[in-house]
């Protein structure tokens, strides 16, 4: 095998066990934003939290956070080929975001909807998420508990994907 063919498969492995974690509009305000709705833990709270339930599960976990639709929309199209799932909390852009639904629709890997409030408990407008057509999952209401449930729920799916194409394998 060429180096350059190991480095292939390296990345392709270590790409099978890393999560990406993307965050949406007003999440860096997280702690001090309406705690009595989004609890006072910090975005970064959150996201290590997240890390220590990914690392014991082994997988590493990667974030990000941006006020900008297109930010996300990028790192949705560069996660495709680096990351095995995505956990998504858009924030606002859950009701509006046709860009962030296509972006993920494109993603053939498990796609984790994440809120911490439960929308459906709240104003009309939030009943609708526009994402939730294109996630695997969706987590809500759950507060803090949310993030380390969602990578489990990630995990899971993933451990479970890899274990039907061994079987398949075993089976050629
Ligand atoms: C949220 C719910 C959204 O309606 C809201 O716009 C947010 C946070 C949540 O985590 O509960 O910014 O996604």
């Amino acid at each position: 095998m060429s180096d350059e063919d190991l480095s292939e498969v390296t990345s392709q492995q270590s790409a099978q066990r890393s999560l990406l974690v993307l965050s949406g509009a007003n999440l860096q305000l997280l702690g001090s934003r309406q705690p009595e709705i989004y609890g006072s833990a910090t975005l970064e709270d959150h996201m290590s939290a997240a890390r220590d339930e990914a690392r014991g599960l082994g997988f590493s976990l990667e974030s990000l956070q941006s006020n900008h639709e297109g930010d996300l929309v990028d790192a949705i199209g560069q996660a495709r080929s680096v990351h095995a799932a995505i956990i998504i909390n858009p924030g606002a852009f859950t009701h509006y975001s046709w860009a962030i639904h296509d972006a993920l629709a494109a993603c053939e890997f498990p796609i984790i909807e994440v809120h911490l409030s439960n929308p459906h408990r709240r104003e009309a407008w939030r009943h609708l998420s526009v994402v939730s057509s294109v996630a695997t999952a969706v987590i809500m209401g759950l507060g803090a508990s949310g993030y380390p449930m969602a990578v489990r729920a990630a995990a899971a799916l993933l451990d479970t994907q890899q274990l039907g194409l061994a079987e398949a394998s075993t089976q050629e």
